[in-house]
């Protein structure tokens, strides 16, 4: 299944924030940790080559531990800056204020080199849809919101958020790109909400889910739908024994797929399917397709 999902909103939002992205010191990009490489867009790559960057893993309540932490070191070796947060918690404030302070560090010493002062930092908060920028944006900001009016240059509509005295932020819409390169990244992104499900087929995206769970976490499929599936190897077999576990069957007792897809889907956006990553770090995408098919 090709998925792409660019709508003509977003190719406007790039514009502006290829526009703001001039005023500020610091890209923060919020990624989602469960598939953070395919949540990273590659256009901010390309617009952010002197900013510094951190990669924040957002929903880390929600993927495997382990490999949150492999893709923090593996964003390290890149040369981001990069924690792992839950957005919905304030926990990590304190150390998200270190980080931007040592992600700035070689910023304000070239100013200081130069003469100037750096009485404030500002920063651009980045992210897909849905990988939960306004959660972070309340949580990390909180009551404590002071929308500043707006700036010269700044585009219409956005404005600077007092993080603390000391460092701005700019909340940016979510946006995807143009064209995923590959398959597997439209299909993530589908699986954890940052695409419209209406222009999802979500049987075949949930039979491509089970497909990767059978193969990488069949534990989590047994705890969540039964011990009758420990040993299943096959995807459809599986969809079916769920369909049949939770009474998604239609009359005449073949299985409801689309009742059944919805529910694996919610299962595992929720995080009751378990904490569960769709990729890892410093591997080819494509050969974790669950069936080690490539792209064509
Ligand atoms: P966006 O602005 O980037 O589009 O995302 P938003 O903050 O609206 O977050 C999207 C969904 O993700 C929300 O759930 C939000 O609660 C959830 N979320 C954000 N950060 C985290 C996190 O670190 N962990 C978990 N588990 N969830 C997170 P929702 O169901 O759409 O809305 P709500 O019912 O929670 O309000």
């Amino acid at each position: 299944m090709k998925i792409q999902w660019y709508p003509g909103h977003m190719a406007k939002a790039k514009r502006s924030i290829r526009n703001d992205l001039q005023l500020v010191d610091l890209v923060i990009e919020l990624l989602d940790s469960r598939c953070p490489e395919s949540t990273r867009n590659p256009d901010i790559d390309s617009f952010s080559r002197d900013k510094a960057r951190i990669m924040l893993l957002n929903k880390a309540d929600l993927a495997d531990r382990e490999t949150t932490r492999a893709f923090s070191d593996y964003f390290r070796a890149k040369g981001f800056y990069s924690m792992e947060i839950d957005a919905r918690s304030t926990a990590s404030l304190k150390r998200l204020s270190a980080l931007i302070d040592e992600a700035c560090a070689p910023i304000v010493e070239r100013n200081r080199r130069r003469g100037i002062q750096t009485p404030i930092l500002r920063a651009m908060v980045l992210g897909i849809p849905n990988v939960g920028k306004s959660t972070f944006i309340n949580s990390f900001v909180g009551k404590s919101v002071a929308r500043t009016g707006n700036k010269p240059g700044v585009t219409r509509g956005n404005q600077w958020i007092k993080l603390n005295p000391h460092v701005q932020l700019l909340d940016t819409p979510g946006i995807t790109w143009p064209k995923f390169e590959r398959e597997i990244v439209g299909m993530n992104l589908a699986i954890i909400g940052s695409i419209n499900d209406q222009i999802l087929n979500i049987d075949e995206l949930v039979f491509y889910l089970i497909k990767y769970l059978v193969r990488y976490y069949p534990e989590a499929l047994v705890r969540r739908y039964g011990e009758s599936l420990r040993g299943m190897e096959e995807a459809l077999p599986v969809f079916e024994e769920i369909a049949r576990r939770r009474g998604c069957m239609k009359k005449g007792g073949n299985p409801d797929y689309t009742k059944t897809a919805r529910l694996v889907l919610d299962d595992f956006r929720s995080g009751r399917l378990g904490s569960i990553t769709l990729e890892q770090p410093m591997h080819d995408l494509d050969a974790l397709k669950p069936t080690g098919e490539q792209d064509a």
